[in-house]
C-alpha cells in the first residue's frame, strides 16, 4: 500500500486561544524554539513522508514563510557565523516538498480535508493535526503506517481518556478488539454524553485514510455549527462502504495546544525533556515550588 502525502489542516479560527490566534496562527504557537507545525512536519519525516499539502489561508502566511528557503537571512548569518541557529530547518526545507492549499472559510475539519483531493496520487494519505502535539517526538504518525499496511485500511489514531472527559472528544464504537492496542471500528461518535458514551477511547489527530473518505465527504451534511466533521465522514465510510476502519491505541503523550494551558503543559514537558532547557527550568520550578 502506497502511502505518500500528509495533510495538515491548519485554516482554523484558533478560537480557543484567542485573542493571540487574531494575528499568529496557532499552528505557529513557539514550542521551545520551534513552532507547533514544525513537530508535525518531523513526525512526518519520522515515518518518511516527505510531501505535506498544508491547508492555509490568507491570514496565514507565516506559515509558509516559515517553510521557504531564505538565502537573505542565510547569508545574514552565514556572514555573522550564526547559521546554526536555524537548527535543522534549513535540511528540513531541502528534504520536503510543501504545497499550500487554500480554505476560504473555516467550515470544518472535513472541508479543509476535501480541499486536499485533487493532490493526493495514492489510495491512501495521511491527516495531521498541528494542534495536537505527541511525544516522545516522532512517535505518532509511523505507529499508524505500519498498521494501516498491514489491515489495508484506514487506521485512526485513538487514547483512553477519563470517562468524565469524552463529551470533549470524537469517541470510538469498537466492533472487535484485534490486537492489544488495535481495534475494528462499528463506528464513530462526536463528543458524546458521559452517560452514552460507547467507550473511552478518543480519537488524536493522526489518520490514515483511504481516498473514499472524499466521497464519504460529499454524502454527509454540515453540523449545526455549519461545519463538515471528519468524524461525520468516517461513521459514513463505516455505515455505507465495504471499507473496514481501525482504531489504533498510540503510545505517547498526547497534548492539545489549541488551549493557552495545553499549550503550557506541551511546553513545560518538552523543556523538562530537553537537556538544554530542563536544568534551569527545573531551577525556576523549585524557587516558585518554595
Ligand atoms: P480545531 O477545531 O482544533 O481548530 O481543528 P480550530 O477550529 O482552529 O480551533 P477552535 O475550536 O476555534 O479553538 C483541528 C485542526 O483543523 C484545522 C485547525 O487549524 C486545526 O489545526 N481546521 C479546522 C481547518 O484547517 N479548517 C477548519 O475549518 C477547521
Amino acid at each position: 500500500m502506497d502511502i505518500n502525502q500528509v495533510v495538515i489542516p491548519a485554516a482554523g479560527l484558533g478560537t480557543r486561544f484567542l485573542p493571540y490566534t487574531k494575528s499568529i496562527p496557532k499552528e505557529m504557537l513557539p514550542l521551545l524554539n520551534k513552532p507547533a507545525l514544525a513537530y508535525i512536519i518531523e513526525e512526518g519525516l519520522a515515518a518518511q513522508r516527505t510531501n505535506f499539502l498544508i491547508i492555509t489561508n490568507q491570514s496565514k502566511q507565516a506559515i509558509a514563510h516559515y517553510f521557504a528557503e531564505s538565502t537573505e537571512l542565510n547569508s545574514l548569518l552565514h556572514a555573522k557565523n550564526s547559521g546554526g541557529f536555524l537548527g535543522n530547518l534549513p535540511q528540513v526545507i531541502q528534504q520536503c516538498r510543501f504545497t499550500f492549499i487554500n480554505q476560504n472559510e473555516p467550515k470544518g475539519l472535513g472541508d479543509a480535508i476535501s480541499l486536499a483531493r485533487g493532490h493526493i496520487d495514492t489510495d491512501y494519505f495521511c491527516v495531521c493535526l498541528p494542534d495536537d502535539i505527541i511525544t516522545p517526538e516522532h512517535a505518532g504518525l509511523s505507529q499508524l503506517i505500519t498498521h494501516a499496511q498491514q489491515q489495508q485500511a484506514s487506521v485512526i489514531a485513538v487514547q483512553e481518556v477519563p470517562r468524565a472527559r469524552v463529551s470533549s472528544y470524537g469517541i470510538i464504537v469498537p466492533k472487535k478488539q484485534v490486537s492489544t492496542h488495535l481495534f475494528e471500528l462499528a463506528d464513530v461518535v462526536e463528543k458524546p454524553s458521559v452517560e452514552q458514551a460507547p467507550s473511552n477511547l478518543a480519537i488524536v489527530g493522526r489518520y490514515v485514510l483511504s481516498t473514499t473518505i472524499f466521497k464519504a465527504l460529499d454524502e454527509i451534511r454540515p453540523c449545526a455549527q455549519r461545519e463538515l466533521q471528519l468524524t461525520d465522514a468516517i461513521s459514513y465510510l463505516l455505515k455505507h462502504t465495504q471499507e473496514k476502519v481501525f482504531a489504533y491505541k498510540i503510545q505517547g503523550s498526547r497534548y492539545d495546544i489549541g488551549t493557552p494551558i495545553g499549550w503550557l503543559q506541551a511546553l513545560l514537558t518538552l523543556a523538562l525533556e530537553n537537556p538544554e532547557y530542563a536544568p534551569s527550568l527545573r531551577e525556576i520550578i523549585l524557587k516558585y515550588a518554595q
